[in-house]
Formats: C-alpha cells, sequence, structure tokens
C-alpha cells in the first residue's frame, strides 16, 4: 500500500516521536532535546538523543537515525506500510482507502506476478515434454527426487528464442508485461525476445507464495552458469530470501543460509527444511532483518572457499548489531552443503549443525587452522594470535571457556593466558581512546560517515554540504537564494547532494521543507546520516552557510581543475604516443 503524503503527515503529527521511543527505551529531558539508551545497541552511557521539535532521533554510538515510522520499522522489524499501519492504528487513524493512483501502479504489479506464475507453470510443464528431456536428466543426475522438484517448481525453458513469449502472449499478457517482468528483453530491431533460453529454471518464491522472479541455470559449463531476474516492480534481490517460503514454517530453532539455488534445495529434500540462500550477493541488512522477522538464529553455512570464507565474515558483522544469534557451520571435503550431503548424507550434516560455531569459536578456530603448533615457535605465534582474538570477546563467561580450552590444547597455564588477554584489552582499550583524541584533533580528515558503505572523498565539502544541508531545513527562506548559487552536482558527496535535491525539490513544490519532510523521504545510511546532522546542527546562521557554499564552490572547482588537467595530460600522452 502507498500512502499520500498527507496521511503520513496525520501520523507523525499524531505520533510524538518522544512517546514512541519512551515505550521502547526511558528518555531523560537534557537541554532541548531527550536522551537515553539506545535501544540498537548495547551501551553503558546513553548516547541515543530525541528531539521533539524536529521529531527525530539520532544515536551517536551507532550512528543510526530517522523519524517515528523508520524507527517503528527498525525496533518492530517491520516494513513501511507495516510500520506505518501500526502507528496510525496507535494513533486512532484509519487507514486511508486506496487512491486511483496507486490501483494503477498496484494492478501492475499484479500483473507481473500472474505472468510469473504461468511462466513458471509453462517452465516445469516442459520438464515432461520431448524437448525438456535433457533438463529433466540433469535434475534427476543431479540427485533430486521428482517430489522436489514439484515442490520447488522447477522447470525447463526452452532453447527457441521466444517459445515463452509467444506462450504467454496466447494466455492474454502484453510484451511490456513480459518486459516488466524481465521474463522478455527488447531486440534491435524493436521485437522482444525470451530473457531465459535452454535452461533448468528456478521460480524465486516470497513469504506470500507469490513469484518474484527466476534463476536459470546452464546444464553445461557455459557462462553465466546462472541468469537471475534483474530487480524488476516485484523483485528487489536485496530483500529477499530464496525458499523462505518454505523455511518459514519450520520447527526447527535457526535457519541455515546458503549460497546457492541447490544447497537450499539440496538440503531440503534431506529434510534440513530451514535453509535459505542469499542467492551469491552478498548478505544484506534486508535479508537479515527478514531472517529475524521468523527466528532467533541462523547458521551460516556459506562455501568452504575464499569467497566463501570472505562472504561468512561480512555476514556475522552484518548480523552483529542485529537480535539473531548466530553460528557458523564447518565442512571439509566437500565445497558446499549440496556437495556434503551428496558426500556424506543427513545425519552427518546433522552432526555438522550441533557442531556449528560461535562467532567467537569460529575465529578462533580460524586463528589455529594458521598456524603449526607441533613446534615451540609456532605455539608462541599460535597464542599471540588467539590471544589477540580472545581479548576482542566482551563476554567474561565466554573469554574464560575459551582461554580454558586453548591452555589445555597448548599446555599453558590458564593464568598465564588470561595475564596476557588482559594485557591486550588494556592495549586495545588505550588504543579506542587515542584513536578518539586523534579524532578529536583532526576532524576534518576523519569526518566520516558511521556506516561504513558511504565514505566522504572530500571531508572539508562534506562538513560544508552537512552544514548547507542541516541549516536549510530549519531556514526555508533561506533555500532559494542557496538554490541560485550553488547546484546539487557541486555537492562531493552523492548522499549529501541527493539530500539538497530533496531540499530544494521539495520547497519548490511549495511544500514546507522540515525534518520530518526529508526524513520521509530517505531510507538507511541516509535517513542515519541526516539524522547525525540535525542532532549536531547548532542554531542556522546566515554567515555560516555563505562560508559553507563558498567553501564547496572552491573545492568543486579544484575537483573539476583536476578533472581537466588529468583529461589534457591523457591528451598530450595520446599524442606523443599516436605520432
Ligand atoms: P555457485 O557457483 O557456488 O553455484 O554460486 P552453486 O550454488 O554451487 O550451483 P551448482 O551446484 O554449480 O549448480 C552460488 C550462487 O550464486 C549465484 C547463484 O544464486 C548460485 O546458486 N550465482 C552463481 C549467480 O547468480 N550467477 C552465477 O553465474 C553464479
Ligand atoms: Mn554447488
Amino acid at each position: 500500500m502507498t500512502f499520500s503524503d498527507s496521511f503520513l503527515d496525520e501520523v507523525r503529527a499524531r505520533c510524538d516521536i518522544v512517546d514512541v521511543i519512551s515505550r521502547y527505551t526511558s528518555l531523560t529531558k537534557r537541554g532541548s532535546g531527550y536522551v537515553g539508551l539506545c535501544p540498537f545497541h548495547n551501551e553503558k552511557t546513553p548516547s541515543f538523543s530525541v528531539s521533539r521539535d524536529k521529531q527525530f532521533y539520532h544515536c551517536f554510538g551507532c550512528g543510526v537515525g530517522g523519524d517515528v515510522i523508520t524507527f517503528i520499522m527498525k525496533i518492530e522489524n517491520l516494513d513501511f506500510p507495516d510500520a506505518v499501519a501500526q502507528l496510525a492504528e496507535r494513533a486512532g487513524l484509519a487507514l486511508p482507502t486506496i487512491d486511483e493512483g496507486s490501483t494503477l501502479a498496484k494492478r501492475r504489479r499484479d500483473r507481473v506476478y500472474a505472468v510469473n506464475k504461468e511462466a513458471a507453470r509453462f517452465f516445469h510443464a516442459n520438464l515432461h515434454t520431448e524437448g525438456g528431456r535433457e533438463a529433466l536428466e540433469y535434475l534427476n543426475g543431479r540427485g533430486l527426487t521428482a517430489a522436489t522438484q514439484t515442490r520447488f517448481g522447477l522447470g525447463y525453458a526452452p532453447a527457441a528464442w521466444d517459445s515463452l513469449t509467444k506462450e504467454m502472449v496466447k494466455k492474454g499478457f502484453t510484451k511490456n508485461e513480459l518486459i516488466d517482468a524481465g521474463l522478455a528483453v527488447t531486440g534491435k530491431n524493436g521485437s522482444i525476445y525470451d530473457r531465459f533460453r535452454n535452461r533448468v529454471m528456478f521460480p524465486i518464491i516470497d513469504v506470500k507464495g507469490q513469484v518474484l522472479g527466476f534463476g536459470g541455470r546452464v546444464m553445461d559449463d557455459s557462462t553465466p552458469k546462472y541468469l537471475n531476474t534483474s530487480d524488476t516492480i516485484v523483485f528487489n534481490k536485496r530483500k529477499n530470501l530464496f525458499a523462505l517460503n518454505f523455511a518459514k514454517k519450520t520447527a526447527a530453532p535457526a535457519i541455515i543460509l546458503t549460497e546457492g539455488y541447490m544447497d537450499v534445495i539440496a538440503l531440503h529434500q534431506a529434510g534440513f527444511d530451514s535453509a535459505v540462500a542469499s542467492l551469491g550477493t552478498a548478505l544484506t541488512d534486508e535479508q537479515v532483518k527478514l531472517i529475524s522477522r521468523y527466528k532467533k538464529s541462523v547458521i551460516i553455512a556459506y562455501d568452504q572457499d575464499g569467497a566463501g570464507i570472505k562472504a561468512t565474515q561480512r555476514a556475522l558483522e552484518l548480523i552483529k548489531p542485529s537480535d539473531l544469534s548466530v553460528k557458523v557451520l564447518r565442512m571439509h571435503d566437500a565445497k558446499d552443503p549440496d556437495e556434503y550431503i551428496k558426500k556424506f548424507g543427513r545425519d552427518r550434516f546433522l552432526r555438522l549443525i550441533d557442531q556449528a560455531e560461535s562467532e567467537s569459536e569460529y575465529r578462533l578456530s580460524g586463528v589455529r587452522a594458521d598456524f603449526d603448533t607441533g613446534s615451540d615457535e609456532g605455539k608462541v605465534s599460535y597464542l599471540k594470535a588467539a590471544i589477540e582474538e580472545l581479548a576482542k570477546i566482551s563476554s567474561k563467561v565466554e573469554r574464560e571457556i575459551y582461554i580454558a580450552r586453548i591452555a589445555k590444547d597448548t599446555g599453558v597455564s590458564v593464568d598465564a593466558i588470561a595475564h596476557e588477554v588482559a594485557r591486550a584489552q588494556r592495549k586495545d582499550d588505550r588504543k579506542k581512546k587515542r584513536d578518539e583524541e586523534n579524532r578529536n584533533l583532526t576532524p576534518v580528515r576523519t569526518h566520516q560517515p558511521k556506516s561504513r558503505a558511504v565514505r566522504f572523498d572530500n571531508p572539508k565539502s562534506a562538513i560544508a554540504e552537512e552544514g548547507v544541508i542541516g541549516t536549510l531545513t530549519l531556514r526555508n527562506d533561506w533555500i532559494s537564494a542557496a538554490a541560485e548559487q550553488l547546484a546539487p552536482d557541486e555537492f562531493s558527496s552523492p548522499m549529501l547532494s541527493d539530500i539538497y535535491r530533496i531540499i530544494i525539490n521539495q520547497h519548490d513544490a511549495g511544500r514546507d521543507v522540515t525534518p520530518a519532510s526529508v526524513l520521509g523521504v530517505l531510507e538507511g545510511d541516509a535517513s542515519n546520516h541526516f539524522s547525525g546532522i540535525l542532532a549536531r546542527e547548532a542554531e542556522p546562521n546566515a554567515d555560516a552557510l555563505r562560508d559553507y557554499i563558498k567553501i564547496i564552490k572552491t573545492e568543486a572547482a579544484k575537483a573539476g581543475e583536476d578533472a581537466l588537467s588529468a583529461a589534457a595530460r591523457l591528451y598530450k600522452d595520446k599524442k606523443s604516443y599516436g605520432g
């Protein structure tokens, strides 16, 4: 459901952010705002601030921030419409009936779901035709039973250019609908042809049972091995997990997270019905949230190669701030769960699940594998590395368990190891403090957003860009003048440039630009970052604004010059080589 701006404004107006957040963490008044312990990360001193005037929150500790709607989304693990619905209900507001515009959009989406469903049926039916024999043999050859093939709706896309397109047109779908669904692409002469040809097909189905898209695998060694539906109006690969439609019903305590289609299907066939796949992309925030809506624990069972190990480490980082508990599964003599089950069977896989390691255990055994502890030298190097890892474990109980284990393993006393770990922890603390002091001394050099997904290329300009944004959000009467002097593409940071553009557009459209109006259209990193700007913004000041604009323009001119001189150099090089 999409909501009108005026309805969203009404929800925000009736759901005071201080009242709403107070239900989750206790807030005390300080200065012009409120502070409390952040409900999104563990902390002992409050770094979470909420402003009643500006209706936003921001945590200086973990960097999250936004308006009342994004707060509910995050804390209740809801998507936008559900969060709005929950707030509206609490405020006693009736949800609006769908307006004309959204009906059209909804109809378009429904047609995509419908054509996807028909396409899945068509692909599946092909398996049992003469043309689909090779595909059927391929799936049988990979050990998938007929029941599994049907359960997952596996199929075959014929080797022709337009077999699906023809069939779907016959069923009343238009060419545009096929393109909307990502099932067909436009050729040079304007005609359309099937995107998936001569591939084994895996439908991707969401938790409501709707077909979102497909993965298609070649049956030989050609590339790409898998072709997937690109993002469409119904499919966003960052926000879905393959087979969650089945896994959400599992009685197992943990979701098993794998990389690929075949891993998931092999696991389900062997009775592990909580397996899902992130489909070759790095795990995303949205997928973590999705998992935590259904289960409170997850076991990572990624491939055992270099890429899989990297992906595991990234996934661990991403899961850390969530409320999911996480374990990592290790396989020997098999590259992925599909291969493991085939080689060793389900009972052995069950044992792997029982033996799955906690994050610290996983890191420690990774360190252990790096050293040959047969020699004294190797033992010392191993202990040094292990002590560094142990020092990072915040739970005292967990730390002591591993210290005891390593003591036993190496024959070094518990006391000696514990002593070294404590020393390493003090060193870490000192380093943290030093880093912090350095940061305070050189704010420009280190001025970077909390989220590592966002980096500032030019921190000096970025500070000024933040100043412009913060000032104009609070002083609408200065927007026109600023917009005349400063264009969004003079900003060095794409994210800040987008926010500046939003401010100008809302102002041009005659809307009041407020923290809420801007936060209302921002998501994720941009929302977190913008709330941080608001939380730091002092009284708007015209002189400061003028300085900010001057800095941004000077920096932009410098960057432009650099690009020019680089181009000139390139031209000269070319000339001297070209003769
Ligand atoms: P893998 O290459 O590990 O494939 O890619 P796999 O799952 O083991 O597949 P089989 O056993 O060879 O059939 C893992 C996942 O990455 C995505 C797919 O989702 C795949 O399942 N991937 C891989 C692609 O999207 N495109 C590719 O070309 C390769
Ligand atoms: Mn595989």
